[in-house]
């Protein structure tokens, strides 16, 4: 189903109010439109607990700025150079002074662009927020499903039905809850189509689930339906796109298949487990969110909350341990899917170290069917969001990423060695070897405005934008660490407690960050963080400027000397999300009667023309989730227009813009509160009363031309 909307700019249809049925209540701590059920399963309710960062790493930047702010205007550079000369835990080399001016906005006042027109690519007509149990998309745009999740991968998947689960099957179809969506150059009209499997929603799964009795067959069936997929694709006749089943590069990751630990960390005590007493082998990747793709030809996929899995944290006794796992909130007895019920590794008085085997960025050749994935413990263990790549001037290769928690911080690893160009043996083996060596940072950012005129409503400082500075402080480089009372390996397996020390900026849940392939640009989206400004939190600041943030915003990052090998960068905030017609949001300095409503951005990605595109989670503002594409340069720099919309209870992720056809992983469809496989809140995508499948769709233009032109 279709919906055209007849006035695309402004909300055309009555919203739910902040919690109404199926979202959460305003007083819960996330208070997004994300439902609790999502909460429980995708978070283990991330949002219910304490945020695990506890460091007072921020009072200490608060000193310096209210320091700062005496002398009058805000020196960045002064701050900075100060500040590092302060940290007297942080043993590593000073950081470096930025001096590059904060990037400004346009100066000309943009005038508004008339529907369906303005730059190359945004080209259409704006969906408006629904409720719509539906993909919703602009006139003259068709739209189908790809695959869905039980579809089949190979010539003996069984056929997938609601009723007739098994583990044995789900390893053989497309798994549960897509998040990373890329499609691969192949051949002439084939594509490779990779994506991840988050987490699995049980209760909208299986019929007569029973969250106290979780069933071993139930449960092996979630192990299958965790992980990964690579899978081709061709062209239709009409426009769209269809799995090739049996291809030989098709290929399912899940729970039970084997990765490798690469990186310093391999081999180290504290990832040895009786299963793997070499500790180099782990069975699984868990909770994979976004991810990227890298020059060379393989796919970086982020392990986010795999602290939901593990049961029994609270029976450890050694602080260390326990403060360890308090940083990454692991806790609690019992966990949510009780699978330690059924593998002794989930359960932390049991198996005390594989909770260390997870957490990393995994890197796949999704061109080799015989290649075993990559852990790669260079870039650190956190609640890895995303991963993108972008080579440095120099020829080395950077990636950045972020860690998706409320007051946690943003991350950039830097390559020891150069990428070789090419596709040879020797070349490949090369760069399997990249991510294994290299200096991971952390992101410091300082506003250039005086703290007094950030005051944590979202009014914008004297100087019109919240924009500044920043420095990449580096907290290991091989075997080197540069944070006291930290091993290297400690740094790289506790990569959070490290950057506490280091004097990282708390930001507002960093998920995807990515380069601008056209710019270079880095965007990092900030979803939201309604605890930031409680009592006992840390308060705004010019890169996260309000308190109680529930609509997110997207940050603007330019390296020093446009080169990603940078230490030093300049900042500003793109977006600072929401209604437009609230006066606590900011567009770019565009005329806010001409944009779309956004709320939580959580993806993002690129066309061709340079617009960024941006998915959204967890909608604060009452509409189902959706795409937007958001103008970053020139006259119509932050005119942003809702591209489609995903169906109830869904969430929009891993968007993938191409010439000709955009696609979106539709995550949990009808997870709303109170829904079941028997009583689904969502009938998507099969209709009738099937219960909801997430699904990779597609959408390209009737007329067969370009996107948005
Ligand atoms: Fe899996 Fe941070 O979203
Ligand atoms: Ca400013
Ligand atoms: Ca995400």
């Amino acid at each position: 189903m279709t919906i055209t909307p007849e006035r695309p700019l402004l909300p055309v249809v009555t919203l739910p109010t902040e919690g109404a049925a199926g979202t959460c209540p305003p007083e819960a701590p996330c208070a997004s439109g994300r439902a609790a059920l999502t909460c429980r399963y995708r978070c283990g309710d991330a949002c219910a607990h304490d945020a695990p960062n506890t460091s007072d790493n921020e009072t200490f930047a608060d000193v310096m700025a209210r320091a700062a702010s005496r002398r009058g205007v805000l020196r960045a550079g002064a701050v900075i150079g100060a500040a590092t000369a302060a940290t007297a835990a942080f043993a590593g080399p000073a950081a470096a002074v930025p001096t590059a001016p904060a990037t400004k906005g346009p100066k000309g006042k943009p005038g508004p662009a008339p529907k369906g027109k303005g730059p190359y690519g945004l080209r259409f007509d704006p969906v408006a927020p629904n409720t719509a149990d539906a993909i919703t998309i602009p006139s003259g745009y068709r739209q189908d499903v790809v695959i869905r999740w039980g579809d089949p991968l190979f010539k003996d998947s069984p056929r997938w039905s609601v009723d007739r689960q098994s583990a044995a099957a789900q390893r053989r179809q497309f798994g549960f809850n897509n998040d990373f969506l890329a499609l691969l150059p192949l051949s002439r009209g084939t594509q490779l189509l990779v994506a991840n499997h988050e987490y699995t929603s049980e209760e909208l799964m299986y019929p007569g689930y029973d969250p106290a009795n979780p069933t071993r067959e139930q449960v092996e069936t979630s192990w299958a339906a965790h992980g990964l997929s690579v899978v081709a694709v061709r062209e239709t006749r009409n426009g769209s796109l269809e799995p090739v089943v049996g291809h030989q590069l098709n290929r399912r990751f899940h729970t039970q298949t084997e990765f490798r630990l690469t990186g310093p960390v391999a081999g180290h005590p504290l990832v040895r487990t009786k299963a793997d007493p070499r500790g180099r082998t782990v069975l699984g990747t868990l909770n994979n969110c976004a991810g990227g793709t890298t020059p060379w030809g393989t796919w970086l996929t982020a392990e986010e909350n795999f602290n939901q899995y593990f049961a029994n944290a609270a029976t450890v006794t050694d602080p260390t341990t326990a403060a360890r796992l308090a940083r990454y909130g692991v806790a609690g007895t019992a966990s949510e899917r009780q699978w330690e019920k059924f593998d002794d590794r989930f359960d932390l008085a049991k198996e005390p170290n594989e909770v260390n085997r997870f957490g990393w960025i995994v890197e796949v050749d999704p061109y080799d069917p015989r290649a075993v994935p990559r852990k790669r413990t260079a870039l650190g263990r956190f609640k890895h969001e995303a991963a993108q790549p972008r080579i440095t001037k120099d020829g080395r290769v950077a990636v950045y990423m972020g860690d998706d928690e409320r007051f946690d911080y943003l991350y950039k690893f830097v390559s020891r060695d150069r990428m070789k160009k090419g596709r040879s043996a020797s070349a490949k083996r090369h760069n399997d070897t990249l991510l294994d060596h290299g200096t991971l940072y952390v992101a410091k950012l300082t506003g250039d405005s005086p703290t007094s005129q950030i005051d944590g409503t979202g009014t914008l400082p004297k100087d019109g934008e919240f924009d500044g500075s920043g420095a990449w402080i580096p907290l290991v480089s091989g075997t080197k660490s540069f944070v006291k009372g930290f091993t290297a390996e400690e740094v790289l397996l506790f990569t959070r407690q490290a950057a506490d020390v280091a004097g990282a900026t708390k930001m507002d849940r960093p998920e995807d960050v990515e380069p601008s392939p056209v710019s270079g640009k880095v965007y990092v989206a900030l979803t939201n963080n309604s605890n930031r400004g409680a009592a006992g939190k840390a308060g705004a600041d010019e890169a996260n400027p309000r308190n109680a943030n529930k609509n997110g915003h997207v940050l603007e990052l330019t390296e020093h000397r446009n080169d990603s090998g940078a230490t030093r960068f300049a900042w500003t905030l793109l977006l600072v999300c929401g209604d437009p017609n609230d006066p606590a949001t900011y567009f770019g300095g565009y005329d806010k009667s001409q944009v779309s409503p956004i709320s939580c951005p959580d993806n993002v990605t690129f066309d061709r023309h340079g617009n960024l595109w941006v998915s959204t989670d967890g909608n604060a503002l009452g509409s189902n989730d959706g795409l937007f594409g958001v103008a970053v340069e020139g006259r119509d720099r932050g005119l942003t227009r809702q591209f489609l919309t995903v169906p109830l209870g869904a969430e929009t992720c891993g968007p993938v813009v191409q010439r000709h056809r955009v696609l979106v992983c539709v995550q949990h469809p009808g997870e709303k509160d109170g829904a079941s496989a028997d009583a689904p809140a969502s009938h998507w995508p099969d209709g009738g009363s099937s219960v909801p499948r997430p699904s990779v769709a597609v959408v390209w233009r009737k007329d067969g031309r370009e996107i948005g032109v």
